[in-house]
């Protein structure tokens, strides 16, 4: 019986080093040949050699050069064991793959004839028999032996050494990566590629080699990932001092691939709709997405590849951190305030969703059966505003001093959280014991917020109190360490001078709560009136506030606070009081009347000459469904929407003539242009539009119709296309016909078309789906498919919450399983809403589940995101 779970206390450290390593590839059509030999050295005597090894077919198996008999080794399904070795040895092993076949995308594959790699988590165990575990840091040379013509272009980690004929048609090229590495990282890719090239030069003289590879005819899209890939170079030397280490720097665009991006050493691999991208076929969000995920990947280098993990507990090590540094750098390039903002939404949409599901794990989880399940918002986003409370306590230049330290102490090691807090709390004289209890338990606290003005003292008492609600296997927690950033303000607006002795200023000058305490009071002395508190600024630590603020205070707060952030965060909470009114007059059968004064409200925003563009469209934009149902105690998508709609439609009632404006005057301004001021009025009109859609007047239906027939970039085209989908208008078939014909052979560009129809609110989506998934564009063995149509469609919450829609992603999950588990896996996360359904919907998505769960062989993937739902 194999073991179901691993936990982090069976953590044992390896008992071989492997001191190098060399892989020699040799592909071919029908099958490949791997040969590995590995230096070992023994660290501990007496213990069995352990080796992973998946789905493999072994040719031979050498210790010195002797070749072993089966009796001097032991294979299982998933290992094999070699009981007596020398304390030094050199292990040769050949094994036999089939790249083509193989569908779940890790490992050795193919992807439209191109042969490549990904490794993480444990994707080379399917390469070879190795100690595929990331303490296991080694050296490694590689040979790639193919057809010349077919594969001209043969690529691994490293130094390039040479590449030379073999005869036959065949070539080899040989590489050497100097630097020690898990095998994680390692990179394989060879194939018929068109690439472009350029180079940067590093702050120490280095010059580096940068390429970007994609299908033939797609290089010109690659000139955005290029130039984003210079910008990182650049930010991660003048913000962390950190300064790339090989002479080759490449990037390899694939349209197979389960995730978004991966980091291996000098040889990044990425789902080609993170690379190719021009102004035609790409929108604002795709660039500044590709922008992001560059800079996180090339910040893998040092964060995750010089430094990297002991165990995949420690995921989060790598992969919190340089989500916080690609969040940074992507502040840095557009606007902060904006940034932060959409930072904030998808924490909540997403992470907030799965820290209140069946799925709530801590940040450092402590067992699993999958470890491609901790891939998740949880370990990367949540991660990342551990980080950043880190940064908030210890301020800008404290984190950076720590920042510095934990390179100096680990480079070139694999390490814990533990060790990441201790590099930051230690120089600073700060203290984390308590901290860290944010890596170790799960679910989002709770903070909540008693005032008290006493005017005889001119006394203002602040009262907070913290509770987190209970998780699965976590009943009960111990109190978190929450930097509260805050402020308060005068009647006028004004910021207050804080005269607190609890409170100190952080090295950057911001005011800082640190609640450590179940309940803390604060006291705050020499007011002469009541002050308007403004708390969690900039959204400093990631949890819900319990705060019934009045409504006088919200609508202040929203006008004048200082902080941008929560500006936006009041109109927000506003938006989210009306919406739940008017849910709550949905149940009582009335018809819906909307607040007055919350549309005054957005009127005044509308109407403000001198707000930044960007910011006033994240000012008027509602909280999505997702982000109301976590608000809400019962799932309600009929009502969720009706209140939503209704408020969205009154907001375009009132301001008509304010929405045309704004949309002619924004409109067609350099439509090419990707700078962040015009990006953010762009932004604006095409949400102008949006809410003017909503008077479902066949005035602006034709506007609508006539922006996407002239559109002169994909972000307008696309807005248009997205309006449309969505409506009854008569130009609904004829655009979704157009942009099928242009784009049905373009791999990235297609799946947006499959997701505005996944998306839309209509009667009968389920068969409009059903009917796309026979389309031939779509293929279920291509993961952005899946994710663009079948994924984008369980996120609908309007049209998915259904029986027959819950039966249908189930097959679907049931077909897509034994291909691919990964994918599968992704889709279970549909059913992380159950414990929220109302009684009805959730027997029928339980019965689902169930049914899922009982397939015979389904993968520990799926097995284990749906088991903990019927728990
Ligand atoms: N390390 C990669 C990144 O953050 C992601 C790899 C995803 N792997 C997986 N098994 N889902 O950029
Ligand atoms: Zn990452």
């Amino acid at each position: 019986m194999k073991q179901e779970k691993i936990y982090l206390k069976d953590y044992i450290a390896p008992a071989f080093a492997v001191e190098s390593v060399n892989l020699d590839f040799i592909l071919n059509e029908d099958f490949c040949r791997v040969i590995a030999k590995s230096k070992f050295k023994t660290l501990k005597a007496g213990v069995p050699l352990h080796l992973n090894g998946e789905e493999l077919k072994l040719v031979s198996v050498k210790i010195n050069d002797k070749a072993l008999t089966a009796a001097d080794y032991q294979l299982t399904d998933e290992e094999m064991i070699i009981a007596n070795v020398p304390s030094e040895f050199t292990l040769e092993i050949e094994t036999q793959l089939e790249p083509q076949n193989n569908t779940s995308l890790e490992g050795l594959y193919k992807s439209n004839g191109i042969f490549c790699t990904q490794c993480e988590a444990q994707g080379f165990r399917k390469i070879t028999w190795f100690m595929d575990r990331p303490d296991v840091m080694t050296s490694y040379t590689v040979t790639i032996e193919a057809d010349k013509a077919k594969y001209p272009v043969l690529l691994s980690n490293g130094d390039r050494i040479k590449v030379e004929d073999i005869g036959n048609g065949r070539h080899k090229a040989y590489w050497r990566d100097p630097h020690k590495k898990p095998c994680y990282l390692f990179a394989l890719v060879a194939g018929d590629l068109g690439v472009i090239r350029d180079t940067f030069t590093t702050s120490g003289g280095r010059k580096v080699n940068l390429e970007v590879y994609a299908a033939h005819g797609k290089q010109e899209r690659c000139w955005h990932a290029m130039e984003s890939l210079q910008k990182s170079m650049k930010w991660d030397e003048e913000v962390f001092g950190r300064e790339y280490d090989l002479n080759e720097y490449m990037i390899v665009a694939i349209d197979d691939f389960n995730a978004g991006a991966m980091e291996n050493k000098g040889l990044n691999i990425f789902n080609s709709r993170l690379v190719l991208a021009d102004s035609n076929s790409a929108t604002d969000a795709d660039f500044h997405a590709i922008e992001s995920v560059v800079a996180h990947e090339y910040f893998h280098n040092w964060t995750g590849n010089r430094v990297t993990l002991r165990d995949w507990f420690q995921l989060s090590l790598k992969e919190g951190l340089t989500v916080f540094r690609d969040q940074e750098f992507s502040a840095d390039m557009t606007d902060r305030g904006v940034q932060r903002i959409e930072d904030v939404d998808s924490l909540r949409a997403g992470q907030f969703a799965e820290d209140a599901g069946p799925n709530a794990h801590p940040v450092r989880p402590e067992s699993c059966m999958a470890v491609d399940n901790f891939f998740t918002m949880t370990i990367y986003e949540k991660g990342s505003e551990l980080i950043r409370m880190m940064q908030t306590i210890v301020g800008r230049k404290g984190f950076r001093k720590g920042m510095d330290e934990y390179f100096r102490r680990h480079d070139g090691q694999a390490v814990t959280t533990e060790d990441f807090a201790a590099a930051i709390s230690e120089p600073n004289g700060k203290d984390f014991t308590q901290f860290k209890r944010w890596y170790n338990q799960s679910g989002t606290p709770v903070v909540a917020i008693q005032e008290r003005f006493d005017d005889k003292a001119g006394e203002y008492h602040l009262t907070l109190e913290q509770s987190c609600p209970p998780t699965p296997n976590q009943p009960k927690k111990d109190p978190f360490h929450i930097p509260l950033m805050m402020g308060l303000l005068d009647k006028s607006g004004k910021e207050l001078n804080l005269n607190c002795e609890k409170i100190e200023k952080n090295s950057d000058g911001q005011n800082v709560i640190e609640l450590k305490a179940q309940k803390e009071t604060y006291v705050f002395k020499g007011l002469k009136e009541r002050p308007v508190l403004s708390i969690l600024r900039e959204f400093s630590a990631p949890v819900n506030l319990n705060w019934e603020a009045s409504e006088e205070d919200l609508y202040f707060l929203m006008e004048k606070d200082t902080d941008s952030f929560n500006r936006r965060e009041m109109a927000q909470k506003l938006a989210l009081r009306v919406m739940s009114d008017l849910i709550k007059q949905h149940g009582q059968g009335k018809e819906l009347k909307v607040d007055q004064r919350f549309l005054k409200a957005m009127t005044t925003v509308m109407s403000d000459q001198n707000m930044d563009a960007a910011f006033k469209a994240k000012m008027l934009q509602l909280p999505s469904l997702a982000i109301l149902a976590q608000m809400e105690p019962v799932l309600q998508p009929v009502a969720f929407d009706k209140a939503r709609q209704t408020i969205r439609k009154e907001i375009a009632r009132g301001n008509k003539e304010a929405l045309l404006a704004t949309y002619h005057k924004y409109h067609n301004v350099e439509p090419k242009s990707r700078d962040t001021k015009i990006f953010g009025q762009r932004l604006l009109k095409n949400q102008a539009l949006h809410y003017l859609a909503e008077l479902n007047d066949p005035a602006i239906f034709d506007i609508v119709n006539k922006q996407y027939w002239e559109a002169q970039n994909m972000t307008d085209r696309m807005t248009a296309l997205m309006i449309l989908a969505d409506s009854e208008s008569t130009h609904r078939e004829k655009v979704l016909a157009d942009f099928h014909d242009n784009w049905k052979n373009d791999s990235v560009v297609i799946n947006k078309w499959f997701t505005v129809q996944a998306l839309a609110h209509r009667p009968h989506i389920l068969d409009e789906i059903k009917a796309l998934t026979k389309n031939p564009t779509f293929n279920i063995n291509n993961p952005n498919n899946v994710y663009s149509l079948l994924r984008a469609f369980t996120t609908n919450i309007v049209s998915f919450n259904n029986e027959k829609s819950y039966e249908f992603i189930a097959d679907k999950i049931i077909e897509i399983d034994p291909k691919n588990p990964q994918v599968a896996a992704r889709l279970c996360s549909a059913f992380n809403f159950v414990g929220k359904l109302e009684p009805q919907l959730k027997e029928l998505a339980m019965k689902q589940i169930k049914r899922m769960v009982d397939v015979p062989g389904l993968s520990k993937n799926s097995r284990e995101l749906l088991q903990s739902a019927l728990q």
